[in-house]
């Protein structure tokens, strides 16, 4: 892997707020791995998602109002995203751009520092959607996308237990699992308008669980468990 770009990673805000608590012994670990590869010469965007915080406060939206539109719903999840970034830039502040990427038209100049901490932007998209932008803006090929989904399955491995993992994908295929709607708080292995900027733009995506040793055998060109998706 090419050390002069940088890496995306989509952080799945399933992994900083599992159940409406915060992951603090998952953070830790994931602390020290980062740092561990920025001491190697790597440097990363990392776009927080939005977790369980974004579910309760969309689920509650709903559940006071009764029909809330899809602006309001993917507003209350954008802020979830803010919220777990600021944490993750807090966790990073030494090292990291002192602005976390909330305006995607307003592009970093003169990048000095190894971390870029990114959240979610508008409506209408996922943060999945927000790394494919990076990856397009700061010159990345690849964007690894950690959250509580492993890899992708050939059906969803929620409903059938026979589903099985799929290692290689390309695009079109992605596409026709995931779909081309969206839907606020929906929980896509990668959502289907971030499939459909990534595929035009000839990226390179894995979708991992949250294991950071995993993460490092992508760095290092080693065979990893999950999916690989491609042009
Ligand atoms: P997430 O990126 O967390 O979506 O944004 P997710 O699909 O729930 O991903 P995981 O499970 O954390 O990995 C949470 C919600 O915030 C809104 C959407 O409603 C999304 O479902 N959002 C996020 C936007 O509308 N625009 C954005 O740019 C980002």
């Amino acid at each position: 892997m090419d050390k002069s770009k940088p890496i995306i990673i989509s952080l799945g805000g399933s992994l900083v707020v599992p159940n409406g608590g915060i992951d603090t012994v998952y953070l830790s670990g994931f602390n020290k791995f980062i740092r561990s590869k920025i001491a190697e010469g790597w440097r990363f965007f990392i776009v927080v998602g939005g977790g369980t915080l974004a579910r309760h406060f969309i689920d509650a939206g709903k559940k006071v109002i009764g029909e809330l539109t899809d602006w309001d719903l993917d507003w209350l999840g954008i802020h979830a995203t803010h919220l777990n970034a600021h944490l993750i830039r807090t966790i990073f502040r030494d090292i990291a751009h002192p602005r976390i990427v909330e305006n995607y038209k307003k592009k970093i100049i003169n990048l000095k520092q190894p971390i870029v901490v990114a959240a979610g932007w508008e409506p209408g998209c996922s943060t999945d959607y927000d790394a494919v932008v990076l990856a397009r803006d700061y010159g990345a090929s690849i964007v690894v996308n950690m959250s509580n989904i492993t890899a992708v399955y050939d059906k969803d491995p929620k409903k059938f237990p026979d589903a099985k993992p799929l290692n290689n994908l390309k695009w079109s295929q992605f596409q026709e699992i995931v779909g081309d709607s969206w839907k606020p708080g929906s929980n896509y292995p990668f959502d289907p308008m971030a499939t459909k900027l990534a595929s035009g733009l000839k990226l390179t995506v894995y979708v991992i669980g949250k294991d950071v040793e995993n993460m490092g055998k992508i760095l290092d060109g080693k065979s990893f468990s999950g999916t690989t998706i491609t042009p």
